[in-house]
């Protein structure tokens, strides 16, 4: 039966959008902006906290999908916590672009069309950003998903934060310094337990 009656959610206002889009090019310019010890520390660490905070956010969110796994006041913990995280993870890497794009290491022109700055492991970070920006929009307007006929279309949009992540992933791992160890081992070990779980999420829903 198709859901016809008022959607969960509702969508946000134009007003909220458009305070939205005018916060997120003001956090993106600051960190074009940011000097000092500021500037070295958004440098250095910008990309990695928007990669943590984003693994954690998306995690979160696989985990709210698993219905036997967390009870329910865990699982509205965890989206919570799923969407705190989405929007750190989203602020850093407005600050990581902006401060990278300032500090002269890609074009903003290659930043935006993930072309032309020579580093395809570069152009794969933007990639990873607008599958992020996928992620981001369908979860703000999740309302407007939420009958039956539009959940399918809203599992595959929303979920191109896997294919966000695992490119961000790929991305933060080699475009910058080379990581220790056990960071990618940490990565390796996040990415296979997700891969497990939605394989495990598969075969229960059949
Ligand atoms: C338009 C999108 C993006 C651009 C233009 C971009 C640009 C860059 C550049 C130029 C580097 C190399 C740093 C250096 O050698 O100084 C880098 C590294 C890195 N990026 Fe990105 N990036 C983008 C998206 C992302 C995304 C989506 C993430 C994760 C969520 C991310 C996380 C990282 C990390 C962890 C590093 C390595 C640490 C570092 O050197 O800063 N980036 N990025």
């Amino acid at each position: 039966m198709v859901r016809t009656g008022p959607p969960h959610t509702p969508p946000p206002r134009p007003v909220a959008v458009v305070a939205g889009v005018v916060l997120a090019g003001g956090v993106l310019v600051s960190g074009g902006l940011a000097g000092g010890a500021l500037r070295g520390f958004l440098d250095r660490m910008a990309g990695v906290v928007a990669l943590v905070a984003l693994s954690v956010a998306v995690m979160l969110g696989l985990a709210t999908a698993l219905r036997g796994l967390l009870p329910p006041r865990a699982r509205t913990a965890a989206q919570h916590l799923h969407r705190a995280f989405g929007v750190l993870g989203v602020g850093f890497l407005l600050l990581h672009i902006g401060v990278k794009v300032a500090g002269g290491r890609v074009a903003a022109t290659a930043a935006a069309l993930g072309w032309g700055s020579g580093d395809a492991l570069v152009g794969l970070g933007t990639l990873a950003c607008y599958l992020f920006l996928l992620a981001v929009a369908t979860g703000v307007w999740r309302g407007v998903f939420a009958t039956r006929r539009w959940i399918r279309p809203f599992r595959i949009l929303h979920g191109a934060s896997y294919a966000g992540w695992l490119t961000a992933v790929i991305h933060g791992l080699t475009a910058g310094r080379t990581p220790a160890t056990w960071v990618v081992a940490a990565y390796a070990l996040c990415l296979t337990a997700t891969a497990a779980a939605l394989v495990h999420r598969r075969l229960r829903r059949r």
